[in-house]
């Protein structure tokens, strides 16, 4: 597999001044040169209604074919009481269904967070962690980047500023493009 790594990112907040969805942004420029991060708004997908699962509305029909057509997976959560915020779990349980349908099968995926706090969403990212297992995803386990006091790494324009997070999304994402990059080849 030559050809450039696709990479599908999104992020669990829908905040207007989102650090998450800002560290997103940092990563899209932080990817080596033979990968590229597409970003998807999960902004108007709706709350999860299993009996819309066979008529899927058109947002998250979208989401479900990007998923698919990427080669890999960068998820980007904020922590909201200890877990995952009900935005993101929202998404990936409509993107996981129907049974036998579940798009994330397989998928290489990489995970960021950031938070004000000073774990930096650490609770919520293994919380997030053990949601892969029963997707069937193959998550990267280093480096973690945790952006703890995230109030304070970005500037005015939620551009990251912290020297130390971008190295090591970019360590992140290197280890993501090589780990899908063994995967496809088998
Ligand atoms: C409902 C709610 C619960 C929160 N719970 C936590 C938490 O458990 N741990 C934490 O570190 N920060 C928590 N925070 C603070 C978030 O880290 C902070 O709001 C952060 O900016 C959210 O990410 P965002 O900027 O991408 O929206 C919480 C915020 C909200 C709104």
């Amino acid at each position: 597999m030559n050809r450039q790594v696709s990479i599908l990112g999104f992020a669990g907040s829908l905040r207007s001044g989102s650090y998450n969805r800002a560290l997103l942004c940092a990563a899209a420029d932080l990817v080596p040169k033979d990968a590229k991060v597409e970003i998807f708004d999960l902004e108007g997908i709706p709350p999860f209604n299993q009996d819309l699962e066979k008529s899927m509305p058109e947002k998250v029909k979208e989401f479900k074919a990007r998923i698919r057509s990427a080669d890999a997976i960068l998820m980007v959560t904020p922590e909201h009481n200890y877990s995952i915020p009900g935005v993101l779990k929202n998404a990936i349980d409509w993107a996981s269904r129907p049974y036998g349908d579940n798009s994330f099968e397989g998928k290489p995926v990489a995970v960021m967070s950031a938070s004000t706090g000073m774990l930096g969403g650490a609770r919520a990212q293994y919380h997030l962690r053990q949601v892969f297992v029963f997707l069937d995803m193959h998550p990267i386990n280093r480096p973690e980047v945790l952006v703890t006091f995230a109030n304070q790494k970005f500037d005015e324009k939620g551009r990251l500023t912290d020297e130390k997070a971008k190295e090591l999304i970019g360590q992140l994402l290197e280890a993501l493009v090589a780990w899908t990059r063994k995967l496809k080849v088998g």
